[in-house]
């Protein structure tokens, strides 16, 4: 393999709070090597219309504390086409970028394998979304800090629920994955929580608010993924309207106020492991992997897996929702 003297490094997708913390732990990691770093702007669309920018210790310095991303983030449909990956592929040499390092989800990761599959580009992958949706690590970048965003609405929604003894639907961000739901779940003490990953039946969750209600709960909240079956929080409540009508039914769609803010401890010191760890993986000679955090151990997967294998909830969980509500 070709010595690698410059990376070039890009934050993809939807973007998640700790992705700043990646981008200057990839950078000064690169520096400490000796390695020359350039930042690609808006992810795969910038690599295709050439937004570089050069990266020093400075350029990305009181970033770790920021939410958002420095490089700018973006969905390219162009690099789905050949000849957007070739144009890509030409900024990338134009640039003398050796090896890539991208940061983001499952779709990054994906467009990251075709274009090795195609150009033969050494890239490895730092796992940043707040959905978590990604075999090969326990955490991904930005989750930790989703759920507590998401957690201190619920709480204030708990409040006013209580207050009006309402029932509120309360909807939580995740298209294909119920993580989020599941753990703001537990923590907030929902009295019912909807995931991708479970069947929904509508006439299930009117039995069991029927229920919940008859105990004379004085606040009821539903937590529901966006990708739930029922179709989110506003589709529910239409189908449940009718039967609770007593009940004064409120909704609450949270969307991406929990994609923003601060990166809380436990996301800066992931992304500044993970960020480090990319790179060490690069020095040591790894090409497409997605380097993960298991166990507390640095763990290196390949990046096919990361994207191609749906990684599971945790079951022994979803059954305390069951066992607390
Ligand atoms: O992938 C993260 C995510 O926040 C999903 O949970 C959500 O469905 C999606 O991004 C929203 O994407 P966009 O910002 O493009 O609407």
């Amino acid at each position: 393999m070709k010595t690698i003297k410059k990376i070039g490094v890009f934050t993809s997708g939807g973007d998640s709070p700790g992705m700043n913390a990646a981008v200057r732990a990839v950078t000064r990691a690169a520096l400490f090597r000796d390695l020359s770093v350039t930042g690609i702007r808006y992810g795969y669309q910038g690599m295709i219309e050439g937004d570089f920018v050069e990266l020093s210790r400075t350029s990305v310095s009181n970033i770790i504390q920021r939410g958002g991303t420095i490089l700018k983030s973006a969905r390219s449909s162009e690099f789905m086409t050949p000849d957007g990956r070739e144009k890509a592929a030409r900024n990338l040499a134009k640039h003398g970028i050796d090896a890539l390092i991208a940061i983001g989800g499952d779709g990054t990761f994906k467009g990251a394998t075709i274009l090795n599959d195609e150009y033969k580009f050494p890239i490895i992958g730092i796992p940043g979304t707040i959905d978590n949706d990604l075999s090969g690590t326990d955490e991904t970048i930005g989750y930790d800090t989703a759920l507590n965003t998401a957690l201190d609405a619920i709480d204030k929604i708990r409040d006013t629920a209580d207050a009006h003894e309402r029932l509120f639907i309360v909807e939580v961000m995740g298209r294909d994955a119920g993580f989020i739901a599941l753990e703001t779940g537990i923590a907030c003490g929902a009295e019912l929580t909807l995931l991708p990953e479970t069947l929904t039946r509508v006439q299930e969750v009117k039995e069991n608010l029927t229920k919940i209600l008859e105990n004379k709960k004085r606040s009821t909240l539903v937590i529901v993924a966006e990708g739930d079956e029922t179709g989110g929080a506003i589709n529910l409540s239409q189908q449940l309207k009718q039967d609770f009508e007593e009940y004064d039914m409120r909704v609450c769609v949270l969307g991406h106020i929990q994609r923003g803010g601060n990166p809380t401890a436990r996301d800066r010191v992931l992304a500044s492991r993970l960020g480090v760890a990319a790179v060490n993986a690069l020095f040591d000679g790894h090409v497409n992997v997605m380097v993960g955090v298991v166990n507390n151990n640095i763990k290196l997967t390949p990046l096919k897996s990361g994207w191609g294998k749906k990684k599971s909830i945790q079951y022994e969980i979803l059954e305390l929702t069951k066992v607390l509500k």
